[in-house]
């Protein structure tokens, strides 16, 4: 009979790949790569397949498929999704005790955490479940009257604007969307768009740091500033920015930001975070209600009642992830990736790419449009046949492919997804 020890001796490489796969230390082998490259570049490390396949190693994926929707939400890394799942556990031995006298509290090591990470007060954060309730706190909580002004863009998030949709059926108040081209022609234009659509009547300007459709950035603190400055609030949609890239909030200068933590985080489904600027924290009225007692006080946002520790308690796991690798690291190697399928595709003449190469507009996210061929069938051909998943974003102004490789895509699989466009862009679907 084998030993553990002969057992690994004779499957040689292939048995450290087990062990990798099958231990435990996920966090310890991150954090030891890390050291390996600590002396070099972001820029450099990008590159090294090396060191990304320990951090593939830390996921437990299905690679039959090739999943290049990591915007929709995200697998976690096997150490986070062992948080989780051990905190469910635990709770479930007597969950009015376990749950709620052992691990409830310890949401003040997750708020401290990602206050540090996000680079505002704990104090000014709240854990919600995802972006939607994070930004809807803010939406429906602002005290706005009939014929007071929202302006956003036509390309803020679908649940978003049906949100706003609401207030002006509910409120009446007016709500004025703005278009942009994508990509546009700078920077600039976004903040002149946006600024240039405010009017006395504005109460509120609501935009994304990044956009889901095409991952554009934008200059949130040049149009926060201005925004400030006439006395209008701002709500900046972060679902796609936090852990994509690195930033502070002392860099965007909103009053409101709400994010995902599912998405680019990599923590368990059903978590996000709310920021509110300490001086608005009275007057914003939570989604579900709270004591008056709690008026000023950044956790009357989370009284929604019953739910699990165990979701957001594992999002430390899952900042003890990302620190590991480092923000710059991983934005380094999500735009090496990106560069890597759309630089080539952009060569052909089919192709159009709806997202900009400049790093201070883009990350990981890009969308691209094959002319000629509808969006819906491309992503149906990648799928029938390579088993790829994009996503079909069509709209009213645009469409294409929106795609979303994460830390732990391969190149192979990059490449394999721009043989495909080849492909489709040379032949077609028919
Ligand atoms: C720009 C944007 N805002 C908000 C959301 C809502 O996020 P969640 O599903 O976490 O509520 C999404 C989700 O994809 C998004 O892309």
């Amino acid at each position: 009979m084998l030993t553990r020890r002969s057992f690994l001796q004779t499957t040689g490489t292939v048995g450290a790949v087990t062990v990798a796969a099958f231990s435990n230390d996920g966090l310890a082998r991150v954090h030891a790569a890390g050291r390996r490259v600590e002396r070099l570049e972001a820029s450099d490390v990008a590159a090294d397949e090396n060191y990304w396949r320990e951090i593939q190693q830390g996921f437990t994926l299905d690679r039959t498929i090739i999943n290049l929707n990591n915007g929709g939400c995200s697998p976690s890394p096997r150490v986070v999704h062992e948080a989780f799942k051990r905190y469910l556990d635990i709770s479930n031995q007597a969950p009015v005790y376990h749950m709620w006298q052992i691990l409830e509290p310890n949401i003040e090591s997750v708020r401290r955490r990602l206050a540090a990470e996000f680079g505002c007060d704990s104090e000014e954060l709240a854990i919600t479940r995802n972006a939607s309730e994070a930004l809807q706190t803010a939406q429906l909580g602002i005290d706005l009257k009939a014929g007071d002004e929202v302006v956003t863009t036509n390309q803020d998030y679908g649940r978003m604007l049906t949100t706003w949709d609401q207030r002006v059926r509910r409120d009446g108040i007016r709500v004025k969307q703005i278009s942009f081209q994508v990509p546009p022609p700078s920077m600039n234009d976004l903040a002149t768009r946006l600024i240039g659509a405010l009017t006395p009547a504005t109460k509120v300007l609501h935009f994304c740091h990044i956009t889901n459709l095409t991952g554009q950035i934008f200059p949130v603190k040049q149009i926060c500033d201005e925004a400030r400055r006439r006395g209008v609030k701002t709500i900046v949609d972060g679902a796609h920015a936090f852990a994509q890239f690195p930033f502070k909030v002392s860099e965007l200068g909103c009053d409101y930001y709400g994010t995902s933590l599912h998405k680019w985080l990599l923590a368990p489904i059903g978590t996000g975070f709310l920021y509110v600027r300490r001086e608005h924290i009275a007057s914003l009225w939570p989604l579900q209600p709270a004591a008056e007692a709690q008026t000023d006080n950044i956790r009357k946002f989370e009284e929604i009642g019953t739910h699990p520790a165990a979701n957001h308690n594992a999002i430390a796991e899952a900042l003890s992830f990302h620190e590991g690798i480092g923000g710059e690291r991983k934005a380094a190697r999500l735009r090496y990736l990106r560069d890597r399928w759309a630089k080539r595709l952009a060569r052909h003449p089919q192709v159009r790419l709806h997202t900009s190469f400049d790093p201070e507009q883009s990350c990981a996210i890009a969308n691209v449009q094959i002319s000629g061929v509808p969006t819906g069938k491309v992503v149906t051909r990648l799928w029938d046949r390579w088993r790829i998943i994009a996503t079909p974003i069509v709209h009213a102004e645009f469409e294409g492919l929106r795609v979303t490789p994460n830390v732990y895509t391969t190149l192979e699989e990059i490449d394999t997804f721009a043989a495909a466009m080849e492909e489709i862009a040379a032949k077609g679907v028919g």
